[in-house]
């Protein structure tokens, strides 16, 4: 199996991947960092510190944390965005595709322009980009809506097609920023039974950070704890979910109250 990164491939994206380097140890969708430490003031504690984690190829993982306490920053580290003070970041394979909380798509673009600009960036030849952005479209559920502007389609819509636009860089990893914290409930629990079929469907790998403990046991395979100032993996929690994982199911409440109460008194720690 081919293990090197290519830095070249997000470039073809327009991003630099800095701190990323070729490995012979890191599977195709796996993910290794190193002692990962971001200080942005030269004095005073850093945000990250020393930071060190493996995620597998295919897995899901959620990364859960009070605001501020730097998952933005180690998402954008893992996505070769920025370059960490001191550690190593390696991924395996064809790289990451990153996804924000808003879908920042092109505004005077259909929602299928918008897909096959992703291909077009990839080096997908015109005359493929519209049939391969079809399919995407179909893979979000959202045939019908092609042809659409993004002020058209709701907030749940646009991130669909944001979805679809990341799923069009072809990377074996999904680095998803609290995607759908700005989404109501009911559209966010829908988004939460597609991305699953989405991730079963493709095997891509996803890291995906919230601050929602529910969201975060109803995805995730494992759910990582992050304290802040250091921020660090405080700790992490398998999730073994028995039979179909709904947010209100009892055995996801259970974890997350568990969490919950973690989270709580991480934050209490810093509260001063
Ligand atoms: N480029 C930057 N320069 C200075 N400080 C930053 C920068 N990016 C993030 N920070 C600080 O790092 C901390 C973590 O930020 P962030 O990673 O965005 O947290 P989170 O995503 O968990 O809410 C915050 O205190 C933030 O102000
Ligand atoms: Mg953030």
């Amino acid at each position: 199996m081919s293990t090197t990164t290519s830095p070249t491939g997000s470039a073809t994206a327009g991003v630099a991947t800095p701190g990323i380097m070729e490995s012979g140890a890191v599977e195709s969708g796996g993910v290794r960092l190193r002692g990962i430490t971001q200080r942005f003031a030269p004095a005073g504690a850093p945000v990250l510190d020393g930071i060190d984690l493996d995620i597998a190829p295919g897995e899901f993982v959620c990364l859960l944390g009070a605001s501020g306490c730097g998952k933005s920053t180690l998402l954008n580290i893992v996505a070769g965005l920025q370059d960490p003070t001191a550690g190593e970041v390696v991924v395996g394979g064809s790289g990451s595709a990153l996804m924000f909380q808003e879908p920042a798509l092109f505004p005077w673009l259909t929602a299928s322009r918008n897909v096959e600009l992703a291909l077009k960036l990839r080096g997908v030849p015109r005359g493929e980009r519209r049939g391969r952005a079809a399919e995407l479209l179909h893979l979000v559920r959202l045939d019908g809506a092609a042809d659409k502007r993004p002020h058209e389609l709701s907030g749940g819509m646009r991130q669909r097609v944001a979805l679809a636009r990341s799923l069009a860089q072809e990377r074996d990893v999904l680095l998803m920023d609290e995607p759908f914290a700005a989404l109501d409930a009911i559209t966010r629990d829908l988004l939460h039974d597609e991305l699953e079929r989405i991730w079963k469907q493709t095997g891509r790998t996803v890291v995906f950070i919230t601050h929602n403990v529910r969201e975060a046991v109803r995805l995730g395979q494992r759910v990582l704890l992050m304290s802040s100032r250091p921020g660090r993996i405080a700790r992490e929690w398998r999730v073994d979910v028995t039979g179909e994982r709904r947010i209100e199911a009892p055995d996801v409440s259970r974890l997350a109250i568990e969490i919950t109460n973690d989270l709580r008194e991480e934050i209490r720690r810093h509260a001063h």
